[in-house]
């Protein structure tokens, strides 16, 4: 307390020292301790509001000598800590808010509570742990994909939708997404061109070569032409491994396309 007497003596002769005309009138404000620091023909004025309520607007404002105050001045309101609010649920009511008081929190029906159930006041006028937000649990709606599209109009909760690609790409990824407590259940897949024709000459030869091998009897032989197919074109493991993925996903499309 002695602490605070004596910064508010120091900040009033500063400024009555000051020749600062427009900052001359300092601001006053009712259940606050202030105080002011100058430099040269600033002055920065710090509001603390004292206990049992809390601060309402900006905590520091400044005065430049040919401008005044930059702001107008805060208010110390009833409550040791801001007014606790929930929006979609409710919170155990107390007032005024007093130093480690506690409050509860609780959501609405069909929402879902991120965050702490609880929070308290503490000696410095803030909630601690922060406030919760209610969560719906219900999911907004999907995100478009380019070269693809969603089917299914349910986002409750529980709702699946699923996700197809154009025609001439092919989907990577999770084809299906759950809602589940507002969120999707997972990443959102996309839509590979399936085919880029002049980059995959090589590749196209490759797959040829293995169609071919899903069709012999003599596997030894197969094996080795396409080893040399690979030889031939120089393919890397990384582009074998892509023209597998590539044929899986055409495999997978036409198995979609058989069934009704
Ligand atoms: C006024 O100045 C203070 C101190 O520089 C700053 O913290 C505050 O954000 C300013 N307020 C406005 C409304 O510009
Ligand atoms: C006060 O404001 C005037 C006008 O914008 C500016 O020119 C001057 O530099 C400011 N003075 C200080 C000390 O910030
Ligand atoms: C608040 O609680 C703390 C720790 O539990 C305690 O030290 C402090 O004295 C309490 N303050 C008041 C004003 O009751
Ligand atoms: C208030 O005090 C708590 C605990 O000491 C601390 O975590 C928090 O950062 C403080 N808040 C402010 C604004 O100083
Ligand atoms: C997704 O695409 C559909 C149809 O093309 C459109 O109606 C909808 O607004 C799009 N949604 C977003 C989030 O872009
Ligand atoms: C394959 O690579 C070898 C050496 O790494 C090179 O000499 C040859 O020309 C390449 N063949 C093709 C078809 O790119």
């Amino acid at each position: 307390m002695l602490f605070w007497f004596m910064c508010c003596l120091m900040a009033v002769w500063t400024i009555s020292a000051s020749d600062a005309e427009s900052c001359s009138e300092i601001p006053a404000v009712d259940n606050s301790i202030s105080v002011s620091k100058e430099d040269g023909e600033q002055i920065l004025r710090t509001y603390l509001c004292i206990r049992g309520y809390h601060l309402v607007g900006e905590k520091t404002i400044f005065c430049n000598a040919s401008k005044g105050w930059n702001a107008t001045s805060p208010q110390c309101q009833w409550g040791h800590c801001p007014d606790p609010f929930l929006e979609n649920g409710k919170f155990s009511v107390l007032q005024p808010v007093d130093v480690n008081d506690t409050v509860t929190f609780k959501c609405n029906e069909d929402y879902i509570l991120k965050g702490s159930s609880w929070s308290r006041c503490l000696e410095n006028h803030t909630w601690v742990p922060p406030f919760p937000i209610c969560k719906s649990r219900n999911c907004n709606s999907p995100e478009n994909i380019t070269h693809g599209y969603f089917e299914g109009v349910d986002f409750t909760s529980g709702s699946t939708i699923t996700y197809y690609c154009e025609e001439g790409y092919c989907l990577v990824g999770t084809q299906s997404q759950q809602c589940i407590d507002g969120d999707w259940s997972s990443a959102l897949p996309v839509c590979e061109v399936i085919q880029e024709a002049t980059k995959l000459t090589a590749q196209e030869q490759f797959e040829k070569e293995f169609l071919a091998f899903q069709e012999t009897e003599d596997l030894r032989q197969t094996i080795e032409n396409i080893m040399q197919k690979f030889k031939k074109h120089n393919l890397t493991m990384e582009e074998i491994k892509y023209s597998l993925e590539i044929m899986k996903a055409k495999a997978k499309m036409l198995k979609a396309k058989m069934l009704p």
